[in-house]
């Protein structure tokens, strides 16, 4: 095994820190979680992290010393080799505010802890701080003037530069940039239906049947268990990780190759992409106009990027193949939101109907009778 490292994971009860503790202290790391609403720390599938090694403690990275006293933050910062920091607002929408204070002053936090104590910092930021920048993403690139689609963006971008500022007085810092985090890349299994997966739900149930956007536009979902590999590998191997950045990134799909796949599940609305140019929130049913503002709103920069996410340093650290997503990903993931009943019960497909109807024996082959695992594709 290799060294034994002393390792404090910030948003450890999230969706990624809860699957990197899980990962750091099966590999015999002795991990801090710092949780802060929610103390009870649960893997991606649903089971309590009760791992020998892992100490809760209580903080709050939008203050000062973490909201620690003095004693107990010297002690903190003497006793880790490494900080892996998860802790962020990751939802949309919010006031500008609570982004700046949760990941750009906590992040500012965090790098005092970490000089404090002269610990190594993984910071986990965002390949979309890319903005809407369109091709070729790579992973040295940082702040080219790219417009920012939202407040989230920009807080990251601001918390990423001040990670590579603190460099120049002695921190030492790898950054993880994820891009869409979904569910786990062989089961589909997600833990919090967030962000993607809500407008998921609203376009399948015809909530909101028109979104400006379009068809060749990429979105980049990555498996939660691929992301925690990659900032397991990065804490790991530090030492040659130090000072870059690592997309942790799928294969981009496209609106077009969602929109086909959505299209083979019978249950489901198909929403309809418009040139942003002829899109007319006016003529949208009430309805469909307040979801529209709430929450597709905060999403329609995504539907219209055609960017590509380069993965050089990924590939030459990391072990684990990059995830092949495609649109076999994407189904698995629609499958586990159906059989999970988050997108509503799957129609039966014509062999369950025949079999209820004790026709057995009758030919049911054809498309919808291969509907072994209920999705009803
Ligand atoms: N999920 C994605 O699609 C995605 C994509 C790209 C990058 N990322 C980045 O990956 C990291 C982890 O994301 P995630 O999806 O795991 O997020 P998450 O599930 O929303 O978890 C965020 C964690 O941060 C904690 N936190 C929030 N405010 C805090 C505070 N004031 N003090 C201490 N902890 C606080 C939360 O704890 P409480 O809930 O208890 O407050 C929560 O455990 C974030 O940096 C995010 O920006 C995520």
């Amino acid at each position: 095994m290799r060294r034994r490292l002393r390792v404090l994971v910030t948003g450890a009860a999230g969706l990624v820190g809860a699957e990197v503790t899980a990962r750091l202290a099966a590999a015999g790391h002795e991990v801090t979680a710092l949780v802060h609403r929610t103390p009870v720390l649960v893997g991606n599938d649903g089971t309590p992290l009760e791992a020998a090694g892992v100490r809760c403690l209580t903080a709050d990275v939008t203050r000062p010393r973490l909201g620690l006293s003095e004693a107990d933050h010297e002690a903190l910062a003497g006793g880790i080799d490494r900080i892996v920091h998860c802790a962020a607002i990751t939802d949309f929408g919010r006031p500008e505010e609570d982004y700046q204070r949760v990941n750009v002053d906590g992040t500012a936090h965090v790098l005092e802890l970490a000089r404090a104590g002269g610990a190594d910092l993984v910071h986990v930021g965002t390949a979309y701080v890319c903005g809407e920048r369109d091709g070729l993403i790579l992973e040295t690139e940082l702040d080219e003037g790219q417009r920012l689609a939202n407040a989230y963006e920009a807080s990251k971008l601001r918390a990423e530069t001040l990670v590579h500022k603190a460099r120049a007085d002695g921190v030492r810092s790898a950054v993880v940039r994820p891009s869409i985090v979904v569910g786990d890349e062989h089961t589909g299994v997600v833990r919090d239906y967030k962000n993607i997966y809500v407008v998921l739900k609203l376009t399948t149930e015809g909530k909101v049947r028109s979104i400006p956007g379009q068809y060749e536009a990429r979105l980049d979902l990555v498996p939660v268990d691929y992301v925690a590999d990659v900032i397991t590998q990065v804490t790991e191997r530090f030492d040659e990780a130090a000072g870059r950045t690592f997309h942790a990134v799928g294969a981009p799909l496209t609106l077009r190759d969602f929109s086909d796949v959505m299209a083979e599940y019978p249950s489901f609305q198909v929403p309809r992409f418009v040139p942003p140019t002829s899109f007319d929130l006016g003529r949208l049913p009430r309805e469909e106009r307040v979801y529209y503002e709430r929450v597709v709103a905060l999403y329609e920069s995504y539907f219209r990027r055609r960017m590509a996410f380069d993965a050089s340093n990924t590939a030459q650290l990391v072990a684990r193949p990059a995830p092949g997503g495609g649109q076999d990903f994407l189904r698995r993931l629609i499958d586990h939101c159906l059989e999970s009943g988050y997108l509503g019960a799957p129609l039966p497909g014509v062999a369950d109907v025949l079999a209820r109807l004790d026709l057995t024996g009758a030919d049911v082959s054809g498309p919808a009778a291969n509907d072994a695992n209920g999705a009803g594709r």
